[in-house]
């Protein structure tokens, strides 16, 4: 057996041309979504991350601007621009990217960026919200992961799914998100005594740890669903996955690979929240 590649660029690429169209309609209506990004330091990933979400903002029409601040900025004086951007009524999304500079207090940054415009669905309340399962900015990646699934109709109810990793942005979230849909749920880690007894038995294993090839074939079970957040730089340059692909894409049943997998879904998310937030702003109105 061999798995059927997941194309998240192919999906992503679909959803963000519905969006479009979506985008188009609510300009005539003179809503105009509008992104915010603040940047902090020239950390070079976080650079391509950014400008990524640049690109994707323009090409479905959202408006977007990105601030760019130096690394040695006072936390009080980053938190004073959450706060203008908070009141300036023209912006509906606010992220702020991460990491940042040590000095800085991450925590008390999310908590400053106002609910309503938190489309990273990081603030405790829209978190609290996604835990008792109301309507809230779902955090991107483990929402366009979802989104994937669906998109393949992989059947989420009633599975085993297996998280390895405990991140806040990401392996939490994820696991919460598939309770939702009736999963059961099992969080692996650092710590986890022997991981593969757990993932053995996914019927959908998701991986973000960020260490190249962490999990081959042998933590597999056949026929499962394998769905790789990793991005890791190999020593040759060229990006991988944590998600041995080539060894795992024997058994699997369903594969993200990586390029062009979990990545471009979590852009589009963005992009699904700022239009959300837009929408929403309009009908408080
Ligand atoms: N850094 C890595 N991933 C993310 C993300 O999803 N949001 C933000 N704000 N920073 C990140």
């Amino acid at each position: 057996m061999t798995a059927e590649i997941i194309s998240g660029l192919e999906v992503a690429k679909e959803i963000r041309q519905t969006m479009k169209t979506e985008v188009t309609t609510l300009k005539e209506q003179g809503i105009v979504p509008k992104l915010t990004v603040i940047l902090i330091g020239d950390d070079p990933a976080s650079h391509s991350y950014v400008n990524g979400k640049e690109k994707a903002s323009n090409e479905v029409g959202i408006e977007s601007e990105i601030i760019r601040l130096e690394s040695t900025i006072t936390e009080e004086f980053l938190l004073e621009k959450i706060n203008e951007l908070n009141k300036n009524e023209n912006v509906n999304g606010i992220l702020v990217q991460l990491p940042l500079p040590e000095h800085i207090n991450e925590q008390k940054v999310i908590e400053t960026i106002a609910p309503e415009k938190d489309v990273d669905g990081f603030h405790p309340i829209n978190i609290g919200r996604m835990m008792v399962g109301q309507d809230t900015f779902l955090p991107c990646t483990p929402y366009g992961i979802l989104t994937l699934l669906q998109s393949k109709d992989i059947t989420i109810s009633g599975s085993n799914a297996v998280i390895v990793g405990r991140s806040n942005i990401v392996g939490k979230p994820m696991g919460q998100l598939l309770l939702n849909e009736n999963a059961t749920v099992t969080y692996c880690h650092s710590r986890t005594k022997d991981l593969k007894v757990h993932t053995k038995n996914a019927d959908i294993l998701i991986v973000a740890i960020g260490k190249e090839h962490a999990i081959d074939a042998s933590y597999v079970k056949p026929g499962a669903t394998v769905i790789d957040v990793g991005v890791n730089r190999t020593n040759e340059g060229t990006l991988t996955g944590d998600v041995d692909f080539e060894d795992v894409k024997k058994i699997a049943a369903y594969i993200t690979p990586v390029p062009r997998g979990v990545g471009p879904m979590t852009i589009t998310m963005l992009l699904a929240n700022t239009i959300k937030a837009a929408k929403r702003r309009n009908e408080r109105e």
